[in-house]
């Protein structure tokens, strides 16, 4: 896993692995940044953590080249960003495609990057929420492989919103690492396909319909 701040989601991920029978073991959290809150929490729950800060490289790709070292040698097959803030170059993407995982707090495509909640309010949207995505080069692009739909409240600022998507967050992003690791996913034509997974029909609207 890797991250760059408070690792809310890291949390969420650990505490599902807890579970028994849990298809995903973490080998490592490891963070760009020696100061982020998430490391201590993993330690905490006993994991591999480690720091690559990337201050320390010259360049993106030799931080990513020391990022992909500490990975193998953990014996990672799978990457899970959580909150990890640092740009992938594509040659790092590419060697991880397909094993490389990400949660952005919008319904991709809409809202990529940073603010996201200030500009969904901004754009008067019903709904935003949350995507569990594969990675490619391009910031918060890849195959989408599980969403969540929260709807925006009359009153809503960006912390009130931000904090609604978070609780989705950690409800989806164990449930998407859960289907990816136990092999319920593949990519076909940048489309990821689920398989003995079924989402519920039906419409939910926001406003609710006059009760
Ligand atoms: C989350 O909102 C995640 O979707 C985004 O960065 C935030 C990280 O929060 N990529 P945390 O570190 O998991 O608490």
């Amino acid at each position: 896993m890797l991250i760059s701040g408070r690792g809310s989601n890291m949390k969420a991920l650990i505490e599902a692995a807890r579970q028994p029978g849990y298809p995903a073991e973490i080998a490592l959290v490891l963070s760009n940044r020696a100061d982020a809150a998430g490391l201590a929490a993993a330690a905490a729950a006993g994991l591999a953590t480690r720091v690559v800060p990337h201050r320390n490289f010259p360049d993106r790709a030799a931080f990513d080249a020391a990022l992909d070292a500490a990975l193998r040698e953990a014996g990672v097959d799978l990457v899970c960003l959580a909150g990890f803030m640092r740009l992938l170059t594509p040659g790092f993407v590419a060697d991880w495609r397909d094993r490389m995982i990400n949660i952005h707090p919008s319904l991709l495509p809409a809202f990529p990057g940073l603010d996201t909640h200030a500009r969904a309010l901004a754009a008067g949207v019903r709904f935003t929420g949350c995507t569990v995505h594969y990675v490619r080069a391009e910031m918060d692009s890849g195959p989408i492989i599980a969403q969540a739909a929260v709807p925006v409240a009359p009153g809503d600022t960006p912390d009130t919103l931000a904090a609604r998507v978070l609780a989705a967050e950690h409800r989806l992003y164990p449930l998407a690492l859960r289907l990816v690791a136990a092999g319920q996913v593949r990519v076909e034509g940048e489309h990821a396909m689920i398989e003995g997974h079924r989402a519920p029909a039906g419409p939910i609207l926001n406003p609710l319909e006059p009760g």
